[in-house]
């Protein structure tokens, strides 16, 4: 194998998080994968026990921002964790690596991390319905250089995080600011790549929705005309009995839960449009009633029903109760993580060789 990967394993595991309440985030797994860049290529793959990482105080991703995640679920199965849709998260990996000047990570590499460090984890994986391990994996610049280009040296590391639901054990319906000032991405910008730092130019909108009772924020585009996504999710509309979501383009990021539903609505013979929308053809759709329901997708929200949108003075609500298509979708999907369904697609990567 051209990754061996070194194990040293904790000496001393950490309990388990109590079932029930395990939040997003809030818990660690025993094990770190890592893995450096040199500018030539990848080497030193290992797992090690969990804990704080060295880091030069001039490293490009603290000065520079030149760093960038992804975020992926291993759900538990009969014979050991399953990874799901992780070549679509290599790609879109690479996808934020290209954009950031970064160096890819060969998919063998990114997916032997992940399977390395779910297989020493694997009894982190939670059993209940609707949680999961989140595994993020995340590449750093780390040279110490403080003119501006990139560096010439990364860590590319997986963490992984025992999840429930992202919005909590009975999420309802959210409410959604749609914010006309701030916008997270511009087009030509690095919105479709997952960097931390379209997170932090999200973070002064989202912390004033929130104050107002608000679960995120409905991001527009820089004419704020157009509907973009959501604080961590794609959104999905349905007009009549057509389900529209926004075209993907270079301020928004393409996630693996959209396409999973987009697939699945194809499928079921749902008409389905990618396009763009805008707020005053939504709010017109409201008005004649043809707004039926509103939902997000990600792997934190799984599905999640979108109940209000605030635009100004204006508020677009939409029921107190998942629609029936996110109904459909979001029972779909936790039955298919929860082995309930058989996995047609092949979504659902074995960590363990069958
Ligand atoms: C900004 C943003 N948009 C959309 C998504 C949904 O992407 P995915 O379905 O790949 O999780 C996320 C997810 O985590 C996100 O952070």
């Amino acid at each position: 194998m051209p990754f061996d990967i070194q194990v040293t394993r904790t000496t001393n595991p950490k309990p388990r998080p109590p079932a029930g309440d395990l939040g997003f985030g809030r818990f660690y797994s025993d094990h770190l994968f890592l893995a450096e860049h040199d500018g030539r290529g990848w080497s030193g793959a290992r797992i090690v026990p969990y804990g704080p990482i060295p880091l030069d105080p001039a490293a490009g991703a603290l000065q520079y921002g030149q760093a960038m995640f992804e975020g992926m679920k291993a759900v538990a199965g009969e014979h050991g964790p399953l990874l799901f849709r992780p070549q679509m998260h290599a790609r879109r990996m690479n996808a934020s690596a290209r954009r950031l000047c970064m160096p890819e990570v060969p998919e063998e590499l990114f997916l032997g991390a992940l399977r390395a460090l779910a297989h020493e984890d694997a009894s982190w994986v939670p059993a209940e319905p609707g949680a999961s391990l989140y595994l993020r994996p995340t590449m750093i610049a780390t040279e110490a250089y403080l003119g501006v280009r990139p560096s010439k040296k990364y860590l590319f590391y997986v963490l992984a995080s025992p999840v429930g639901n992202y919005f909590g054990p009975r999420p309802t319906p959210l409410r959604l600011w749609v914010e006309t000032e701030h916008v997270r991405a511009a087009r030509g910008g690095i919105g479709a790549a997952k960097a931390g730092a379209n997170y932090v130019a999200g973070m002064a909108a989202a912390e004033r929705a929130k104050a107002q009772g608000f679960h995120q924020v409905l991001w527009l585009d820089q004419t704020h005309r157009e509907i973009e996504e959501a604080g961590t999710m794609n959104v999905f509309f349905r007009i009549d009995d057509t389900v529209v979501t926004p075209l993907l383009g270079d301020s928004l990021l393409a996630g693996v839960t959209r396409d999973s539903v987009l697939t699945l609505l194809r499928e079921w013979k749902v008409k389905v449009e990618e396009r763009a929308v805008g707020m005053a053809e939504l709010a017109e759709h409201s008005t004649r009633g043809r707004l039926k329901e509103a939902f997000g997708t990600g792997t934190a929200a799984t599905v999640s029903a979108i109940g209000e949108l605030q635009w100004g003075q204006r508020s677009i609500r939409l029921g107190d109760e998942r629609g029936e298509v996110a109904e459909r979708l979001y029972r779909t999907l936790v039955d298919l993580f929860g082995s309930r369904r058989p996995d047609a697609r092949g979504w659902l990567v074995p960590v363990e060789p069958s």
